[in-house]
């Protein structure tokens, strides 16, 4: 047996501005009837801080009024709220206003008094339909953005292994998650990935980064915030709890939110709602919270500057991101993952890493984390002539661990096997050596060798491997040797 289910669509939120207040209301009655949510306003000037209002949809806004004309209002709304659609209607219809109003950007052009309540039904209905399909368009768009962004979380390490897993387990829990890691590490992509595969994917993530507003701000931000609760507060403004509702919120950057703040915040994890500043009321909300730091959010709470039970509230799930210099084994899979989204993004036919490039990023100390490869992956990219990406396409920065060899980072090595780390430490110190050899010979190769007392084309065939002779070497100088391309030990015979 089968039921059919009407089908629930969110009617739309219209404003209506006329200072006549007959039209005004007859208009809110019509509407109303049809189940829209309406907001009468009379005045022009009230109308312009409605504009900013995120949740409207349409607008039907009188073009002849007092103090301000509705084309002003238009303009207003086309520069904050560009998505909402506007009807313009007067009694005074010209087909030059009807002409400006339509270039102005306005959806629809009514003539007051209307022939039929229909036509303005009518009109709403059309402009509600764009903009519910628009907001659809956008929010698959994101989803879609999203969704690739989580396919795309890439790691290969134990450690990494670990988060995967964890991600997918509490996925399917409503359980509070903590993200602690150093920036760059990847704190919000696993938040996202958490989000787009748990139930609640198709309903709203909202990030917040709490240290980018000042207190007030973040708390009206958060909770919202009634008309007149504080100087600017012109309007009544929904939180971003409660716009994330059904869905997850992310907060991210929160180590030194306000202890004010902080209680508030206690109130919706414990009781589920929350309270707009100013509101005497409570709202139930179902929201998801992932919270995100990177400063270490135990200290702060036995320095007192974080709430204890806020902590346990928000640590239900605790995810720790390791550092990249933890995980080097990890380097060369993001470091390839990224050369082939900037290739891809760049029209550029690049997909190897020359192993000298490979080496010197394999062993740098990435301060910044994974956003740091990323960012000398793309300029890579672009720098890059030929169709790998060379050592000197990288940073001097990172180049110099390199060259510099004696650089190599001992902590990344310890967490390699002994083999592994050996052999590395063993290049770095070659390429060191090297470059000090033809230093010391003013890049004369000959000389170099006999100094290190190594065969001359066996000397050639580590200058090459090592990327060092292009920069080094003379022009000219021994075009007649033969490169030994014999097997590569990866280490000087001598
Ligand atoms: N495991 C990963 N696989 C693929 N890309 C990653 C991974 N980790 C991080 N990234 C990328 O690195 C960049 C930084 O990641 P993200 O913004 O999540 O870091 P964060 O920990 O939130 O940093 P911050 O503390 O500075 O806000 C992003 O572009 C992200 O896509
Ligand atoms: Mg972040």
């Amino acid at each position: 047996m089968s039921v059919t289910q009407p089908v629930v669509i969110k009617k739309a939120k219209v404003l209506v501005v006329d200072d006549d207040k007959i039209v005004l209301r007859a208009a809110s009655e019509i509407l109303s009837r049809e189940g829209y949510t309406v907001v009468a306003i009379d005045d022009a000037v009230e109308g312009l801080s409605a504009a900013k209002d995120p949740s409207f949809d349409v607008a039907v806004l009188d073009i002849k009024m007092p103090n301000l004309s509705g084309m002003d209002l238009l303009k207003a709304f086309k520069q904050s709220r560009p998505d909402v659609e506007v009807i313009m209607m007067t009694a005074f219809a010209t087909v030059e206003t009807a002409v400006e109003a339509v270039k102005a950007g306005a959806y629809d052009y009514l003539t007051k008094p209307f022939e039929n309540i229909d036509v303005l039904s009518l009109a709403v209905a059309r402009a509600a339909e764009k903009k519910a399909l628009r907001d659809r368009t956008r929010f698959l768009e994101e989803a879609l953005n999203f969704k690739n962004q989580f396919e795309d979380l890439v790691g290969q390490s134990q450690q990494m292994r670990s988060v995967f897993k964890l991600v997918e387990t509490v996925s399917y829990s409503t359980a509070t998650v903590l993200i602690q890691g150093e920036s760059g590490t990847g704190k919000e992509l696993v938040a996202r990935a958490i989000h787009y595969r748990s139930p609640r994917k198709d309903k709203p993530f909202v990030a917040v980064n709490c240290s980018a507003l000042t207190d007030t701000l973040l708390e009206s931000e958060l909770f919202g915030h009634m008309k007149g609760s504080f100087t600017g507060a012109t309007a009544n403004k929904k939180g971003l709890f409660e716009a994330a509702d059904g869905g997850t919120i992310f907060l991210d950057v929160m180590g030194d939110i306000p202890a004010a703040t902080q209680v508030r915040l206690l109130r919706v994890l414990q009781e589920g709602e929350v309270k707009r500043v100013g509101a005497n009321d409570t709202l139930k909300v179902d929201v998801r919270v992932i919270a995100a730091t990177n400063v270490d959010l135990t200290k702060a709470k036995e320095q007192g500057r974080f709430r204890e039970d806020l902590f346990y509230r928000l640590n239900v799930i605790s995810v720790q991101l390791p550092s990249l210099r933890e995980r080097p084994e990890d380097i060369p899979l993001l470091a390839s993952h990224f050369l082939r989204i900037y290739a891809d993004k760049m029209g550029k036919k690049l997909s190897v890493i020359s192993t000298g490039a490979m080496e010197a990023l394999t062993t740098a100390r990435w301060i910044g984390n994974v956003r740091e490869l990323e960012n000398v992956i793309e300029r890579a990219v672009v720098l890059s002539a030929t169709e790998q990406i060379d050592l000197e396409d990288l940073p001097a920065e990172i180049r110099s661990n390199q060259k510099g060899g004696a650089d190599v980072e001992l902590f990344s090595l310890a967490h390699l096997p002994y083999a592994q780390a050996k052999k590395l430490a063993m290049r770095a110190f070659e390429r060191r050596y090297l470059s000090a050899l033809l230093e010391k010979s003013a890049g004369n190769v000959s000389s170099a060798a006999r100094a290190a007392g190594v065969d001359r084309s066996n000397f050639r065939r580590l200058l090459k491997q090592y990327e060092v002779a292009g920069r080094t070497m003379k022009k000219g100088e021994g075009e007649d040797d033969e490169f030994d391309d014999g097997p590569d030990t990866g280490e000087l015979s001598m």
